[in-house]
């Protein structure tokens, strides 16, 4: 499956901060606590992004660890670099497309996380598989993703601001069913832990620079909304007005964040 899909580094940071001001919990703790990291791991935290996975767990271990964080964007890796460099984290970041072999060998890693990017993979099988490849036997993969119902109200205010139904999206449609299947057929074992966080705008605005960061990274992926030249400016307005109506009638919008964390065991 072909995904048309390209994260830009300032859309991803900007639904990064607004989890962290506007949301009740917090995933990275979450993760942290789900998962049992021990001193001297060997880790690789596939489609890395800006580094936010990478450097938990290098605080968490106190960089008694050996962490490789690896992205198929160059500009997103070059902000974890930034990170790194800040911070004096030891941590490696090196160019990894997920569709391709990785360039590591079998039986390396004793965790592997992917966190909301598994199902931008263009064959999810071959991925996991890669996943499976380069994990110790005993080692843990460990992915998140949007559950069916992640951010209904979302996907509500779209559908009435625009009359128009909203598109399958590769996460919350694949997730929990097609990818959970496929971590099942090649791991022993697979543990589901659900993460909800509810995010309470108080206003308008931080759900529609939300709004705007996800419609604009996911644009290709809502090819009808946008035939036309301003389509984009166009749907915004329309969304604008509803999210006021909302506010004004609730005083408040609360968008719930769904995430599964699926624990596989090689
Ligand atoms: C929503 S971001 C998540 C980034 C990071 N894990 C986080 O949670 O902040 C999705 C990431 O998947 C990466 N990605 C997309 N396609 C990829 C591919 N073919 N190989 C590796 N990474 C890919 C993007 O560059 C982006 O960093």
């Amino acid at each position: 499956m072909k995904i048309n899909y390209k994260e830009t580094t300032s859309d991803l940071i900007s639904r990064i901060n607004i989890h962290d001001k506007f949301g009740n919990r917090n995933i990275d703790e979450w993760m942290l606590e789900t998962l049992e990291l021990n001193e001297g791991m060997r880790i690789l935290d596939v489609a890395c992004g800006s580094g936010k996975q990478c450097s938990s767990f290098y605080t968490t271990l106190g960089g008694k660890c050996e962490i490789t964080g690896g992205d198929v964007s160059e500009e997103l890796l070059d902000k974890a670099k930034q990170l790194r460099a800040d911070n004096n984290y030891k941590i490696e970041y090196k160019h990894l497309n997920f569709n391709e072999q990785f360039g590591f060998a079998e039986n390396k890693f004793d965790l592997l996380s992917c966190c909301f990017a598994i199902y931008y993979s263009e064959d999810i099988p071959f991925t996991i598989r890669e996943m499976h490849r380069v994990l110790k036997h005993g080692g843990k993969l460990f992915t998140t993703g949007p559950m069916p119902e992640n951010k209904q109200v979302f996907y509500d205010i779209i559908k009435e601001a625009t009359n128009k139904p909203i598109p399958k999206m590769p996460g919350s449609s694949r997730y929990a069913s097609d990818i959970l299947k496929a971590i099942e057929n090649t791991f022993s074992d697979v543990e589901v832990k659900i993460f909800e966080n509810p995010l309470t705008f108080p206003s308008a605005a931080p759900f529609l620079e939300y709004t705007r960061a996800s419609l604009s990274e996911d644009r290709k992926l809502w090819g009808a909304f946008f035939t036309e030249k301003d389509g984009f400016t166009k749907i915004m307005k329309s969304i604008e007005e509803v999210a006021n109506k909302w506010i004004q009638r609730d005083g408040k919008i609360v968008m719930t964040k769904v995430v599964g964390g699926f624990i596989a065991t090689k």
